[in-house]
């Protein structure tokens, strides 16, 4: 148990920052439901789909490699269904889209987890920096792909982070999306998150008058394999006081299983959760034009792709 989770009560929801995915969907039966989790091979991803399917959810576990998911969804039981998606590579998306649909799957719930963090030096994919394309990017190609196959109430859920405040101050830097004009770890880290953010309200918005949401959460600042690309010293030191200061994996898959499937939120949509709590982003990501702007962006980035 972290320290700081000591000083943290619990909020309206009933749960707080020291809630477990365990925890929040005590008591529930997903028997019946079917999930996608993308990155379901690590860290937070991999608690939720194991949460998920111990609850009776179908889980269908994305990750980068057929082998890597496989691994994953064996570890969790014979309900998960695993599946290749190479978010960075739009054709890997696609084939995941045909094979969801093939398959014949309702979707009660997507939860777009995966993601990388604060590579060291830019890097582009089809010419768009990476991050901004592996996190936003291919989570907007699967997730589009997949609406027809969305259940009349079923959940879009966009991992975000607090670290969505890093972007720059404009928002989401349209004219430089290959980050040719500069770059930096963290702030092309946090462009990508507020896009997270913002593609969740946009879709929040196109959903309006049905029982579909979107939502986006920060699922608290866990020591997982995102860590990677940080220098050494930082990752020792992460090491050393992370159990103090940190959450648990457990603690940090919470919020993204909780806004997925947890009653109580059926009915909220566009909205930012952190500790299965609302949250307040920043001011920029309640910006519907700025929103509708990355949405229009973003189908026109994709058109522009090579179509496998
Ligand atoms: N941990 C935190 O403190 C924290 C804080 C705020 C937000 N978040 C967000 O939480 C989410 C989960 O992160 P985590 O902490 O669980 O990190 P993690 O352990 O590194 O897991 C990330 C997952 O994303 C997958 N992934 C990375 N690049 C991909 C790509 N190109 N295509 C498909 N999958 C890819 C990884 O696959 P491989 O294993 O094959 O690389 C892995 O399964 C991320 O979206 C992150 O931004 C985390």
């Amino acid at each position: 148990m972290s320290l700081y989770q000591l000083f943290k009560g619990k909020g309206p929801s009933g749960f707080g920052y020291g809630s477990t995915a365990e925890e929040v969907t005590a008591g529930l039966s997903l028997a019946g439901k079917t999930i996608l989790v993308t990155g379901c091979n690590s860290g937070l991803g991999f608690e939720a789909m194991r949460v998920l399917s111990m609850r009776g959810a179908r889980v269908l576990g994305t990750a980068r490699t057929l082998e890597k998911a496989k691994a994953a969804c064996d570890a969790v039981g014979d309900q998960a269904v695993p599946l290749a998606c190479e978010l960075s590579e739009p054709a890997s998306v696609r084939t995941c889209v045909d094979a969801v649909i093939a398959g014949g799957h309702r979707l009660d719930a997507v939860i777009c987890n995966a993601g990388i963090m604060a590579l060291p030096k830019r890097e582009l994919a089809h010419g768009i920096e990476l991050q901004f394309f592996t996190n936003h990017i291919g989570h907007f190609i699967l997730v589009t792909g997949l609406l027809d196959r969305l259940a009349e109430d079923g959940r879009v859920v966009m991992l975000s982070s607090a670290a969505h405040t890093m972007a720059p101050k404009e928002g989401i830097r349209f004219d430089d999306l290959a980050a040719a004009k500069g770059y930096t770890p963290w702030g092309h880290y946090g462009q990508s998150k507020l896009a997270n953010l913002l593609f969740a309200k946009e879709l929040a918005r196109r959903f309006a008058g049905t029982r579909k949401t979107a939502n986006a959460v920060h699922p608290g600042v866990i020591r997982t394999k995102l860590g990677r690309h940080m220098p050494g010293i930082a990752r020792f030191t992460f090491g050393l006081v992370g159990p103090l200061v940190l959450k648990s994996v457990p603690q940090g898959a919470a919020t993204e299983v909780y806004v997925a499937v947890h009653p109580g939120v059926a009915t909220t949509s566009g909205a930012y959760f952190a500790d299965a709590n609302l949250a307040t982003p920043r001011a920029d990501a309640d910006d519907p034009a700025l929103a509708k702007k990355l949405w229009e962006v973003s189908e026109s980035i994709v058109a522009g792709l090579p179509a496998r």
